[in-house]
């Protein structure tokens, strides 16, 4: 029950050297909170607005100093003696001061920053690890915080790796893994297996994409389908059963609006989202795939629901794009039963008490949820007690390689042990899709 005494915004750098916003709030009682905000690259276009100076004489016009003039300006006034433990009045001021849908005008950064940093000061104040206030706050009533299973990305496509392929993100997920640690070793094991089989075909196997993951010029979307099986089993795991995939296809970065047709340039392909459909049930039965995120478009919302009627009990189907973590259209989600899991993203968004209410909605109409970071990060590890807190049930944070993606690594790793290794696993899955 800290009164906010003050509050601080600046830039700083985030993993692709861009600047982004840090807000540091300190407490009467001098107890201080740091957030430090993600930014995406292949948003969506529902997404809460990131302000950016658009002044192409600093970095590229990339600058955040506006709205971090937002933040020591008009909102350092507005939530200045508030208290930093009643969240819901915090984000009811930044989002009644913007003024906007979409929280264009302060930007959605400057309020997200300011949103989480008084969590993290209020968590302070009381004592409390981040994700065990989170828990006690928000958290699900019978359920204690457990770690999240992760979703891990090892190869990389699309805007995240300069179009070699259109398929965004090849991921793993460690379903077979008994604790958080040993989820860790599955995935070194099958993303260093990867590397050297990369190097074997002769692909550059040292550059790494946004993420981490590697960014292979391959000859299709397939073939990193074909690569990923190979290593998984030279790694010598079971596939599906040890270690399944997962794919953000992120369909609306290649989908054409004025033909409503998919063009997979790797694969030379133009698809109806009928075609679209088969070629993902395809792969579902050729491969060991158990999640597919934006499989369709942000506005193909026919074809999701035609989707979800053809492979929602087979596998997990992701809106990110299609939902941006927005309850309006989790809700619109749900009436048409388009999808069956939201990935939560919390500066899609823009405020912590909006992120929660976005994972209750989901939860409440029975969709799993994935907490996720954005392509560009930095070193703060909000997300990993978020997903702890919430009990997100799976996280998906990017490769393993780069601090900005090791730091909640390393953090989720931290809290195993608080946890004395309380792990969901693959129970993040209910049972669903044979898991
Ligand atoms: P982004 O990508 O952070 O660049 O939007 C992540 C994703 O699409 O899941
Ligand atoms: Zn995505």
């Amino acid at each position: 029950m800290g009164k906010i005494k003050q509050v601080v915004g600046r830039e700083i750098l985030d993993s692709r050297g861009y600047p982004t916003i840090e807000v540091d709030i300190t407490l009467e009682s001098g107890h201080k909170g740091r957030m430090m905000v993600p930014s995406g690259a292949s948003t969506g276009k529902f997404e809460a607005w990131e302000l950016r100076d658009q002044d192409p004489s600093r970095f590229r016009g990339k600058g955040v100093s506006k709205a971090v003039a937002h933040v020591n300006h008009e909102i350092a006034k507005a939530v200045t003696g508030l208290d930093a433990a009643d969240h819901e009045r915090i984000d009811r001021t930044l989002i009644e001061l913007d003024g906007t849908k979409n929280k264009s005008r302060l930007g959605a950064n400057a309020i997200l920053g300011v949103s989480f940093a008084a969590a993290h000061a209020e968590a302070s104040e009381r004592g409390l690890p981040l994700y065990q206030y989170l828990a006690d706050r928000f958290g699900d009533l019978n359920a204690q915080p457990s770690l999240p299973l992760p979703m891990v990305n090892i190869i990389s496509g699309g805007l995240h790796a300069g179009k070699n392929i259109d398929i965004q993100d090849f991921l793993i997920m460690p379903v077979g893994a008994k604790s958080y640690p040993e989820a860790l070793q599955m995935i070194s094991d099958v993303y260093f297996k990867t590397q050297e089989i990369l190097a074997a075909k002769g692909y550059q196997s040292r550059l790494l994409a946004d993420e981490g993951g590697f960014g292979p010029h391959l000859t299709s979307n397939e073939e990193a389908l074909d690569i990923l099986c190979e290593s998984v089993q030279s790694a010598g795991y079971k596939r599906k059963d040890e270690v399944a995939f997962a794919l953000d296809v992120a369909s609306s970065h290649f989908y054409d609006e004025s033909s409503g047709t998919y063009r997979l340039g790797a694969d030379k392909q133009e698809l109806t989202s009928e075609q679209m459909i088969e070629k993902l049930e395809n792969w579902v039965e050729k491969y060991p795939i158990l999640s597919i995120e934006d499989g369709l478009a942000e506005e193909d919302w026919a074809g999701w629901t035609r989707l979800t009627e053809r492979l929602g009990d087979k596998v997990q189907l992701v809106g990110d794009d299609l939902f941006t973590t927005n309850p309006q259209r989790i809700q619109k989600g749900i009436a048409l039963k388009a999808g069956n899991a939201v990935l939560v993203k919390m500066n899609q968004i823009g405020s912590l008490t909006e992120t929660v209410t976005a994972v209750k909605l989901a939860k409440e109409a029975g969709l799993l949820t994935v907490i996720s970071a954005r392509s560009g990060e930095t070193e703060d590890c909000t997300l990993a007690d978020l997903a702890v807190g919430l009990n997100g049930g799976q996280i998906k944070i990017g490769s393993i390689a780069g601090s900005s993606r090791t730091a909640k690594y390393n953090q989720l790793w931290r809290i195993h042990h608080e946890l004395n290794g309380r792990f969901t696993g693959k129970r993040a899955f209910h049972g669903r899709f044979h898991q």
